[in-house]
């Protein structure tokens, strides 16, 4: 028989993971019975969280959020989609200036699979300047990220830059 639960997938870098992500997950959790929050790779980015480490950090800001999981996956979005059982992908627009990519990221997965439908949802304005490359910027640099990045990881992000801007 057929799942009625409608499952869909929130793919990222998560590198690590920011306070605008949670927004995105829990609007999510309002529109689908299961979130799957999965650690994807994009070839043009050195994370310098390990995948099982921002799985770590994942599982723990969703922790509470009914109907979240946390995976990874190491090849195409469609092909995951498809291996989650997915029937949509979730990505957060910040601004006008992410439309384009995602736009195009949009269309691309659906050439590659025309079952793969994108949902795009906005983070609150209070998120829309923050992303993970400035975070971990700030951090190098010996800033507080404590405003941008769930509480539950702060110690862990704080730790890996300590030092590292000397
Ligand atoms: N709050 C804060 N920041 C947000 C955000 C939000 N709500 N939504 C997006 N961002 C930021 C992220 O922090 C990230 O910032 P950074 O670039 O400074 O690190 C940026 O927006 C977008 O990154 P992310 O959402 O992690 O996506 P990505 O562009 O790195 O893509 C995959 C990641 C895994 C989805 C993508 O690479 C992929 O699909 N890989 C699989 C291979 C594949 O199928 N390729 C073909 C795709 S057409």
């Amino acid at each position: 028989m057929k799942d009625s639960l409608r499952t869909v997938l929130y793919p990222g870098t998560f590198d690590p993971v920011t306070n605008g992500h949670v927004d995105v997950v829990r609007r999510a959790v309002r529109l689908f019975d299961r979130v799957i929050v999965a650690v994807g790779s994009n070839t043009a980015k050195a994370p310098v969280f390990t995948v099982a480490e921002r799985m770590a950090h994942l599982r723990l800001v969703c922790r509470d959020l009914p109907g979240v999981s946390v995976a990874s996956f190491g090849g195409l979005l469609t092909d995951a989609l498809h291996d989650f059982g997915a029937v949509a992908v979730i990505r957060g627009l910040r601004a006008v200036s992410d439309f384009e990519y995602e736009f195009q990221m949009a269309l691309m997965n659906r050439e590659l699979a025309a079952e793969c439908e994108t949902v795009f949802l906005m983070p609150s304005p209070g998120f829309s300047f923050v992303s993970s490359t400035m975070i971990r910027e700030i951090g190098r640099l010996g800033g507080d990220i404590g405003a941008f990045v769930p509480p539950e990881i702060c110690p862990q992000v704080r730790e890996r830059f300590a030092g590292a801007g000397s």
